[in-house]
């Protein structure tokens, strides 16, 4: 048998396994809802890749391994169910757009239908929109802004749930559907937690505290073992601003403006924060969703803090409490780790409905090692008031003042700030997490802090890998080893200090990270942050990169067009299906722009053979 046809069977097999284990109810404690896992639990193998890797690229298409197709699924635009389509020069209404995928395709997560299944062809594909470009949703861009104009921005943000269906060897979005829906940033939202109902969450909008309208900033996302949706609020300071009024420490710890970027305090006085300063602090955090249930209310989990959440993946303490995982995607900002107070349960998925609302939130420190080598050990520190100098003479008199301004009480507490802590993969069987830290060109500058363990390089425009395991492989644990897994960048470019050391094909600025349901490491990159023209050339757009966990190795599998980058990358359970969105294109590719407004798109990819992504 051919080597790629042996590891196709490989990986068939590995999943099999773990399918028949999860209907075995074996996973009691770590699988839990079949198809909501991030990884395998019960792979006995991680296979490698075999693949033949692709060159970098530069042109205005998507280039994927030899053997697979890449094609546009769903665009900016189109409709979830059975509503309007696109128009052409960007002429739908804000009413209209609510009814369309929003613009941005961000992080998104494959649930099998019916819930708590391993299926591989029936489902609900959900997906991110983080957020709005004048450019391609008005005929005449920002000018002239109007309550019309903020409106649609409003509705162009937020998460898409899909029903999709593979029949007949093709995926389509099926029109009408009852799961269908467009949360945006105007559906009614809810707060829960130590923050909900707070005095700094109450508003002449929501005198109870215990509301919230709509979510933005949509950018990465996780998933409950109960099959719950996690979107994670990441740049949600753009849409407010103080108007040129004062801006407190707290709020300008999260970078509230004078000077708005967008017009919606202008228009909608909630995002005027000389007004109305607490509907800022309602904005920032991590959101569940059930999308199995088209009339959920979205909850935002103040328990897990507020902070440009980018992420928010999970792993099962030994005791059966659920842990998750989020980064705080600025430079110098944090990495954040919630662990619930209660076991989930495995059994009764209405039970878990609240289980975010309570437990500990704590804080991540990673200190060298004794060789000085880019390793160490670390601790969590909890962010609970009273402890750890979280006192009220320090701005913390309650619970809900420490999770809403969790930046400053991270500060309080010694953490390491960290190069752009964006997605957080969770491998089950192993217990090993990774966490892509996207770069950051200002450390070491003057101003700015130099280099730590974990943040080993100034000018770190390149970004790195971060591999942790909890102590005692559980991952309730508040103590853990850590490692730089790969640092990303140019070998022949820089001093020896600053060179990446990378095994296989160059990348930047990993910024999506997904264990594969074969226990698999894949990164998808966001490379803003080093844009040489030299460095262009050698690593091409952004791309899709398959990394072997055993060796560092990296293999380029799709490349992006010009100017987009690639995230939200997904699977099917039997991984012979992968999603993936293409973020901000700006030339001409998808070549459906003919108004000159190219699109945000979701690739569906398959292999030619049917076979197992990756092989
Ligand atoms: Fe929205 Fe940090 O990427
Ligand atoms: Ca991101
Ligand atoms: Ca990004």
């Amino acid at each position: 048998m051919p080597r790629t046809n042996r590891l196709d069977s490989l990986i068939a097999k590995a999943i099999s396994r773990r399918q028949f284990l999860q209907a075995t109810s074996a996973l009691a404690a770590s699988g839990l809802v079949a198809g909501c896992a991030t990884s395998s639990n019960a792979t006995t193998v991680s296979p490698s890749f075999t693949f033949k890797s692709v060159a970098p690229s530069v042109a205005d298409r998507v280039v994927v391994a030899e053997g697979y197709t890449a094609v546009p699924f769903f665009l900016h635009g189109d409709p979830v169910s059975d509503g309007p389509g696109w128009k052409f020069n960007a002429a739908n209404s804000s009413d209209e757009a609510m009814q369309q995928g929003g613009q941005m395709h961000d992080g998104m997560w494959f649930f099998p239908l019916p819930v708590g299944s391993n299926k591989s062809d029936h489902g609900l594909l959900v997906m991110n929109h983080e957020y709005p470009r004048a450019a391609q949703l008005f005929p005449d861009g920002d000018k002239d802004m109007s309550a019309e104009k903020v409106r649609k921005m409003h509705a162009t943000v937020g998460v898409s749930v899909l029903e999709v269906k593979f029949e007949n060897g093709v995926w389509n979005i099926v029109r009408p559907s009852k799961y269908a829906r467009r949360i945006h940033g105007l559906t009614p939202a809810r707060l829960g937690g130590p923050a909900a109902g707070a005095a700094l969450m109450k508003s002449a909008f929501d005198p109870t505290g215990f509301a919230a309208m709509g979510t933005m900033g949509n950018c990465g996302i996780g998933t409950t073992p109960w099959g719950t949706y996690l979107t994670c609020e990441e740049n949600f300071h753009d849409y407010f601003s103080s108007m040129g009024g004062p801006v407190n420490p707290m709020q300008a710890r999260y970078t509230l403006r004078p000077k708005p970027l967008y017009k919606h305090p202008e228009f909608d006085l909630r995002h005027d924060a000389s007004k109305h300063p607490n509907e800022f602090n309602k904005a920032g955090w991590v959101v569940e969703i059930d999308p199995f249930d088209p009339t959920w209310v979205p909850a935002k989990r103040t328990a897990l803090g507020r902070c440009c959440h980018e992420s928010a993946h999970y792993a099962v303490a030994k005791d059966g409490r659920l842990v998750v995982y989020t980064g705080d995607d600025a430079r110098f900002e944090y990495v954040y780790k919630f662990v619930s107070r209660d076991r989930v349960n495995t059994t009764n998925r209405a039970a878990n409905r609240d289980l975010l609302d309570h437990g500990t939130l704590y804080v991540a420190r990673f200190d060298a090692g004794a060789d000085g080598k880019a390793q160490g050990r670390g601790r969590w520190i909890a962010l609970e008031q009273g402890q750890n100098g979280l006192t009220a003479d320090k701005g913390f008199p309650t619970q809900a003042e420490v999770v809403t301004f969790a930046r400053a009480a991270a500060d309080v507490v010694g953490a390491t700030k960290c190069d752009r802590p964006e997605w957080i993969a969770v491998e089950h069987k192993s217990g090993e997490v990774y966490a892509a830290f996207t770069g950051n060109g200002q450390r070491g500058r003057p101003d700015k802090e130099g280099a730590n363990p974990v943040n080993p390089r100034v000018n770190n425009l390149y970004g790195h890998i971060v591999r942790w395991r909890e102590n005692g492989g559980d991952a309730a644990s508040t103590t853990f080893e850590w490692d730089v897994f790969l640092s990303c960048g140019n070998p022949e470019q820089n001093e020896p200090a600053l060179r990446g050391n990378l095994k296989g094909d160059l990348f930047t600025n990993p910024d999506t990270l997904t264990i594969d349901y074969a226990g698999r490491l894949w990164a998808c990159t966001d490379t803003a942050e080093a844009t040489e023209d030299e460095l262009l050339k050698l690593r091409g757009n952004d791309s899709v990169i398959a990394i072997d966990r055993a060796t560092g190795e990296s293999r380029r599998f799709l490349v992006g067009p010009v100017g987009a980058e690639l995230t939200g990358l997904t699977f099917t359970p039997d991984m012979r299906t992968a999603w993936v969105n293409v973020q901000h294109p700006v030339k001409d590719w998808p070549n459906t722009a003919v108004d000159g407004k190219p699109r945000t798109a979701t690739l569906v990819i398959r292999k030619t053979d049917g076979g197992v992504i990756g092989s």
